[in-house]
């Protein structure tokens, strides 16, 4: 069996680095930070016990490879991600990341000569928590789907993402070349193992959960546009009240998601209000919009509606909205074949399993445009993207030896 003590210490030690903040209890570690320098170095360690060489690409992925005994084979890639959102939990991202070394030290130490070579990934930016544009960064410029705009985006210290890999000693002039990107037949095949951050498993008992179909994200930051005006000598039929727009925006987008249903979901999760005095009537709002779903065509459809309606509005209360897209991530589908075998492996472990949509985005759904992808969910609960967050080192060496036998299986 793997090592559960080994899992448990490791995940442990990655949760002490964190930014500390007044009030926040939970993980912050956002991309290409001194924090996330130090939990990767940390992780690089790990992986180097592991047996393997570590290199850092160009967009801060930072990728273990173990040589196989088969040198022209194309590797598995075990991957996830080890940035945070803000006052997050300790295991989103970080158990695929150390399970993946798990299934490789543990290989190592049975004597297992892998056939073909192994990766483990820590994908960089996952979660967007810096940059605030939809994240899948390191994971989407693998695929070739950054472009130099891309690099221009700014944190909320007015730092972009160009100087932020600079400062990260990484040089952005190469992160559209084969530093980084991978081609169809680079990859043989992607896993990736992570908490379901939803309340399924948990509510039905169960602690592993096969996924069949990843939901589709996209962000777009929405700019509302009215005039600042007295608060107290403007009369409320003449005002261009720019939060009093983004109000009817975010309950249009919450009534529309409700009509299209399950699985479409949809969230505002931030929102700044200008100039933001007490007796000022805010001229300008900027505010982000998530929309998910399994189907492409249901996201857009959700999208133009709320177009629609901001069209009507707009012209109704004398504002200016502007929909400015940030990230557009496909659904995904994982290979059925991954999904039978991980089904077969978790059967002769005598596993209980449920075979899950994914609700949360992962870096599996830009890999897939590349090679084969499978996931394999833990069981968690006290909900997810909050320092609540919690899964079992029980559920989570469940997981790794299921992870662990999957490879096995492509080892053959
Ligand atoms: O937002 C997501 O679904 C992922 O946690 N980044
Ligand atoms: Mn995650
Ligand atoms: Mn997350």
């Amino acid at each position: 069996m793997i090592s559960a003590k080994r899992l448990k210490e490791r995940i442990e030690k990655l949760s002490t680095i964190s930014e500390a903040k007044e009030g926040f209890s939970g993980v912050t570690r956002r991309a290409l930070t001194k924090e996330d320098k130090e939990a990767q170095l940390l992780v690089k360690s790990w992986m180097e016990e592991a047996g393997m060489h570590v290199r850092l690409d160009s967009a801060g992925n930072l990728i273990g490879r173990k040589e196989g005994l088969n040198i022209a084979d194309k590797p598995i890639v075990i991957g996830s991600h080890i940035d945070s959102v803000e006052n997050g939990g300790k295991f989103d991202g970080t158990i695929g990341v150390i399970g993946g070394i798990e299934v490789v030290q543990h290989m190592v130490e049975q004597g297992v000569k892998a056939t073909r070579p192994l990766e483990v990934i820590a994908f960089c930016e996952e979660e967007g928590s810096r940059f605030q544009s939809g994240g899948l960064f390191g994971s989407q410029a693998m695929v070739g789907r950054i472009s130099a705009r891309d690099l221009d985006v700014q944190d909320r210290n007015g730092i972009t993402r160009r100087e932020a890999l600079d400062r990260f000693g990484l040089n952005p002039n190469t992160v559209i070349t084969d530093d980084v990107i991978r081609d169809h037949g680079d990859i043989a095949l992607y896993l990736e193992m992570h908490i379901e951050q939803g309340p399924i498993l948990e509510s039905s008992g169960v602690p592993i959960g096969i996924v069949s179909h990843i939901t589709g994200v996209t962000v777009f930051n929405i700019i509302i546009e009215g005039e600042s005006n007295h608060a107290g000598t403007t009369p409320m039929n003449m005002r261009r009240d720019a939060l009093a727009g983004a109000c009817e925006l975010k309950l249009a987008l919450e009534k529309i998601t409700n009509e299209y249903g399950t699985p479409a979901v949809s969230n505002v999760g931030r929102m700044e209000v200008f100039p933001g005095g007490v007796n000022i009537i805010p001229g300008k709002v900027t505010m982000s919009i998530d929309i998910r779903d399994v189907s492409k065509d249901r996201c857009e459809g959700i999208l133009e509606k709320l177009k629609s309606f901001a069209n009507e509005m707009s012209a109704k209360r004398g504002l200016a909205i502007q929909f400015i897209e940030k990230t557009r991530v496909q659904q995904a589908k994982c290979s059925e074949e991954v999904i039978a075998i991980a089904k077969s492996e978790a059967k002769n472990m005598n596993i209980k399993y449920l075979d899950m949509i994914s609700g949360a985005g992962h870096d599996a759904q830009l890999i897939v445009n590349i090679c084969d992808i499978g996931m394999i969910f833990v069981r968690s609960r006290g909900g997810s993207h909050n320092p609540d967050e919690v899964a079992s080192i029980d559920d989570i060496s469940l997981g790794t030896n299921l992870l662990y036998r999957v490879v096995l299986h492509y080892m053959r």
